[in-house]
């Protein structure tokens, strides 16, 4: 079997899994890394036996690399996924893959001129529960949906980002609101604000209304005490509640209550199983280019409504 050559820019927190799980997979095999702090590429390079790599530039040159996952600071997500695609290699890049939308339309563009896969680290989808969820939804066994409710909450991070909780956490739920629903939101009401952070936003409510009245409400800080990761969405027949972190799963119905058991798996390596399946079989994958360009739409609009003081309506 053919293994596709896969490569990390970035190899902090997050871009050491990235390096790992490709290491670990059947189907890809990682060629080499790239971080621009050089102790950390060498480390991450020489655990896994691989090249390391200062710049991207240099690295992208090598023919062996056809897929690159992007992991960098999230300032510079944009700038090197349109490096790694003008240089014809598949990228998954995480969340939330650009600077602005300009800058995340310009990836799709030229992802699609050069027939390129760009995929984007909604790492949520990966979870089997949510599935499951979306599932409900569509076959309505939740009965009508009616809401969904978000809570990922935690302690101050360890490393400070470059941009604020909106688009560093709250992302992932507004994806999962569109992912769930299967329909874009029409219209954004935020509040947020800074308690600790000298630059950004630290905590956020956002509110999304959708065509026919159902709505979803997302609440994330780094200011609270503990970690929580929850989903709770409501159906005129059930309520299903998801944990994140254990993946555990409650359906509760006017009868029963009940917990289906999935197997606990990586969503990581999920996550990049399917990216390297969808490139080696030519396939679309679930998260597209459009996904992330959409999220960070949302994720736009909610700062802005924020700073406006008043809903925006989405196009
Ligand atoms: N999908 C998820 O669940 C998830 C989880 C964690 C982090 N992330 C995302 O992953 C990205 C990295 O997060 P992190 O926590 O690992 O941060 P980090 O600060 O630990 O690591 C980022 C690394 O990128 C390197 N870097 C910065 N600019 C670079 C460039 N131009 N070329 C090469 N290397 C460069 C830095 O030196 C650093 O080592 C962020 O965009 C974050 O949003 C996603």
């Amino acid at each position: 079997m053919k293994k596709l050559g896969a490569a990390v820019i970035g190899t902090g927190f997050w871009g050491k899994n990235h390096a790992r799980v490709y290491r670990e997979l059947a189907s890809t095999e990682l060629v080499a890394v790239c971080d621009v702090n050089c102790e950390r590429a060498k480390a991450v390079a020489d655990q896994f036996g691989v090249k390391a790599y200062t710049t991207s530039t240099r690295m992208l040159k090598n023919d062996d690399i056809e897929a690159v996952s992007v992991c960098t600071w999230s300032t510079k997500l944009g700038k090197e996924t349109l490096k790694a695609l003008k240089a014809e290699k598949h990228v998954l890049v995480e969340k939330p893959m650009a600077n602005n939308t300009k800058q995340a339309e310009k990836l799709l563009e030229t992802a699609e001129k050069n027939d390129l896969h760009l995929t984007v680290g909604f790492l949520m989808r990966f979870i089997p529960g949510l599935r499951h969820i979306r599932e409900s939804v569509e076959n309505k066994k939740i009965g009508e949906l009616v809401c969904a409710t978000a809570k990922r909450v935690s302690q101050w991070p360890e490393r400070i980002g470059d941009v604020g909780v909106v688009k560093d956490t709250a992302i992932h739920d507004i994806d999962v609101m569109r992912y769930i629903s299967n329909e874009e939101p029409i219209g954004v009401y935020a509040k947020t604000g800074s308690m600790r952070h000298r630059k950004f936003e630290d905590y956020a409510q956002i509110m999304l209304t959708f065509e026919d009245g159902k709505s979803a409400f997302i609440e994330s800080n780094w200011i609270t005490p503990y970690k929580t990761r929850m989903l709770t969405v409501t159906g005129s027949k059930a309520i299903m509640r998801l944990d994140y972190i254990t993946q555990e799963l409650w359906i509760e119905d006017a009868k029963e209550n009940l917990q289906p058991r999935f197997p606990w798996q990586e969503p990581l390596k999920l996550e990049l199983q399917h990216f390297a399946d969808c490139v080696l079989e030519k396939n679309e994958p679930v998260i597209t280019g459009v996904d992330g360009l959409k999220a960070l739409k949302i994720a736009e609009a909610a700062l802005r409504s924020s700073a406006k003081n008043r809903a925006i309506k989405l196009k």
